[in-house]
């Protein structure tokens, strides 16, 4: 069994971004600029955000962060989007999801121009996905691609099993997995047979939001798995797959922590240049 090493990789692709961002600014007399909007106090974003700022330091990256209250008006959040929208060194614009209830988020999300989407949440950047062209696409199914190509298993024809159908995370995963010519299956809360399904699967992405979903039985021997789960128990993180008894069934395996999550921020930042890259050409 290999143990995939999300902190190793992620570190690797910072290294070269700093590389790039350091050329960028050379070459335009300017930072690469990325613009993070929290709006409320939930703790877990405020920490995703913090990191997120942090990350883009280190890599080079301007940061414009903005906090807003919780109570914020709809027209202020859109007015602040549409501020940064217009902003020439503001190359990138991620709002931090999940928003206040009160909050229309798919109308905040809206004013955000697809040459900035850096989440590639947009419907553009999903359509671009599905119809397999370029542009950009969602950090966390893409750290997963990045992993999976870095640790040379390859995809080509292979059943890859999706658990999980989210907009974040399950749909562009699928999508992915497909571009790559995987034979692809996604599973949801509907899925008669998700056992069977699961358990033919060569590489099996794990993104259902439940703690330790996945067990021994499920799973196929040698097939690759990746967990995208991060759940809090009892304090600690733990991911949707049953990593002690899996990991004696897999050929690959990627640890919570230390496994997926560290690409997403990772991947934000290759987003945010590749952005700036096609804004200033
Ligand atoms: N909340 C959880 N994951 C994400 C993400 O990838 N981007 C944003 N903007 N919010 C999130």
């Amino acid at each position: 069994m290999i143990l995939i090493d999300g902190k190793k990789v992620a570190a690797d692709v910072r290294a070269e971004l700093k590389e790039e961002t350091a050329e960028f600014e050379a070459r335009y007399g300017r930072k690469v600029g990325l613009a993070v909007v929290l709006i409320g106090e939930d703790p877990a974003s405020q920490v995703y955000v913090r990191n997120k700022i942090r990350a883009c330091e280190e890599a080079g990256i301007r940061s414009f962060a903005h906090y807003l209250p919780a109570d914020v008006s709809q027209k202020s959040a859109e007015e602040l989007v549409l501020s940064l929208a217009a902003d020439e060194n503001v190359h990138g614009i991620l709002v931090q999801l999940p928003l206040p209830k009160h909050l229309d988020a798919e109308r905040i999300l809206a004013c955000i121009p697809t040459a900035k989407d850096v989440d590639g949440f947009s419907a553009e950047n999903v359509g671009k996905l599905a119809l397999h062209e370029e542009g950009t696409v969602a950090c966390t199914p893409f750290g997963v691609m990045e992993l999976l190509t870095r640790y040379g298993i390859d995809v080509r024809g292979k059943r890859a099993v999706v658990v999980g159908r989210s907009n974040i995370v399950g749909r562009p995963m699928a999508l992915l997995l497909l571009n790559a010519d995987a034979t692809v299956t996604v599973c949801h809360s509907r899925t008669q047979d998700l056992r069977g399904e699961c358990a033919r699967a060569d590489i099996l992405i794990a993104a259902i939001g439940k703690p330790k979903f996945i067990t021994a039985d499920m799973v196929k021997d040698g097939a690759v798995v990746v967990d995208v789960g991060i759940n809090r128990v009892d304090g600690k993180l733990v991911g949707d797959v049953d990593f002690e008894e899996v990991s004696k069934k897999a050929s690959f395996i990627t640890p919570v922590p230390g496994g997926v999550g560290p690409m997403t921020i990772a991947m934000l930042l290759k987003n945010a240049v590749a952005c700036a890259k096609r804004i200033v050409k």
